[in-house]
């Protein structure tokens, strides 16, 4: 394989925290005794990010060393890319009672026991610095930065372990974690894969590129982010009818994966496609998709940011390569799916719409035309939104 990319875990070998039976039976034990936080939706799917490898190396949320050095130089403190912290915050009356050296109870936002943190270090953090390195500004409209200042101050560090890896509620047929994925990939005899990372519904120029990059290599991991997004974002199990629409109708099923990623969206741009690139690595990938303002949000990020940053690193440093592709269209005059690299076209003969721009048509009970978008998903939209806009 090519020294640019390879297929092993970031940092050497997948992590795995599921507790075992018997280290379950031990927190099972002890559960009443411990102290317990209740965490929130996306601090629960990082614990279960960390849990199932998909975050490797790391085993817990992180300690002060590694979060200043992801903050400031994109590394963890032992030199590793890393360019999204990973933090697990409380408030200070949370703080207070817990020691440090001992195991804290984890329970979801239903009051659900599902991890333990061995608590080794509790710190204080600046939002201003995390929020003006990580996203590029303070403003709390970002969404991004909103969690941050809506967060307690102090971070809990240490290991963690997941009580146990349920099936997902909503996706359990898409739910292939990492060590499973890799499983897959090599039964397939896939020598390069790559990732797709996306939180929108799939339309034709995804399509396009997602089939560009395909052409190139053995298989397509589409892995939609079902974890938190902002409230205006279509909601994941649309999404997820969508792609199924399309694994149905318009993918080579034996060329292509859907499996859901767990996390949530941070809307970091530049440092989410790094970071995004990384978890696809971790799920066995060799190459992924960085299209036209990846993870970005409003206006914060220029169109191609979030490609330019994977020149900070050197080449074959992240093991895995970024598929760049400029900001495909549907080109009237070719009669075909295009960007500016392929087509000749002035603008007035490229069909492209914005998401809003989307919401909005299919607001008004109107589908999006079908050089934007596969008509059996636009109308898929159309279902979701009226029974939306029915309740
Ligand atoms: S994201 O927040 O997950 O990046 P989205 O689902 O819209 O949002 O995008 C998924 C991937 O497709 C990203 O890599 C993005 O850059 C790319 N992409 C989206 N629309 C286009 C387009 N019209 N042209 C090129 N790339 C695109």
């Amino acid at each position: 394989m090519s020294s640019l990319y390879n297929n092993a875990p970031h940092g050497g070998h997948l992590i795995n925290r599921i507790a075992t039976a018997a280290e379950k039976q031990e927190f099972l034990d002890q559960a009443d005794k411990l102290p317990r936080i209740t965490i929130d939706d996306r601090a629960a799917s990082d614990l279960a990010m960390i849990a199932i490898g998909g975050f490797s190396p790391l085993i817990g949320f992180m300690a002060q060393s590694d979060y200043e050095t992801v903050v400031t130089d994109m590394r963890l403190a032992n030199g590793t890319p890393w360019s999204i912290p990973v933090t697990l915050s409380v408030t200070e009356d949370e703080a207070e009672p817990l020691k440090e050296g001992g195991w804290i109870r984890l329970d979801d936002s239903t009051g659900r026991f599902i991890g333990i943190l061995e608590l080794t270090q509790k710190y204080r953090y600046s939002k201003a610095h995390e929020a003006e390195n990580v996203y590029g500004t303070d403003e709390t409209k970002h969404p991004g930065v909103k969690v941050i200042y809506d967060q307690g101050p102090i971070n809990l560090a240490g290991p963690v372990w997941l009580l146990e890896r349920d099936p997902h509620p909503l996706f359990p047929a898409y739910q292939i974690d990492p060590a499973a994925s890799r499983q897959m990939f090599a039964d397939r005899g896939w020598k390069t894969v790559v990732g797709f990372q996306t939180r929108n519904p799939i339309h034709r120029a995804h399509e396009y590129i997602q089939k560009c990059a395909l052409e190139t290599v053995d298989g397509l991991f589409l892995h939609p982010l079902v974890g938190a997004t902002k409230s205006d974002d279509i909601p994941a199990d649309v999404r997820m009818r969508c792609y199924e629409i399309m694994m149905e109708r318009y993918f080579p099923k034996d060329r292509v994966i859907l499996a859901i990623n767990p996390s949530a969206m941070r809307y970091a741009g530049p440092r989410e496609a790094i970071f995004h690139a990384l978890v696809r690595k971790n799920y066995g990938c060799t190459h992924f998709i960085v299209g036209r303002d990846h993870a970005g949000v409003g206006d914060y990020y220029g169109t191609y940011d979030a490609q330019h940053i994977f020149d900070e690193f050197e080449p074959g440093e992240l093991g895995i390569m970024p598929m760049k592709f400029e900001h495909a269209f549907y080109c009237t005059r070719t009669e075909q799916m295009a960007t500016t690299k392929t087509s000749p076209s002035k603008p007035e003969e490229r069909v492209h719409l914005s998401g809003t721009k989307v919401r909005e048509m299919l607001r008004r009970g109107e589908l999006p035309p079908a050089q934007f978008s596969r008509p059996e998903v636009a109308q898929e939209l159309a279902k979701a939104m009226q029974a939306q806009a029915a309740k």
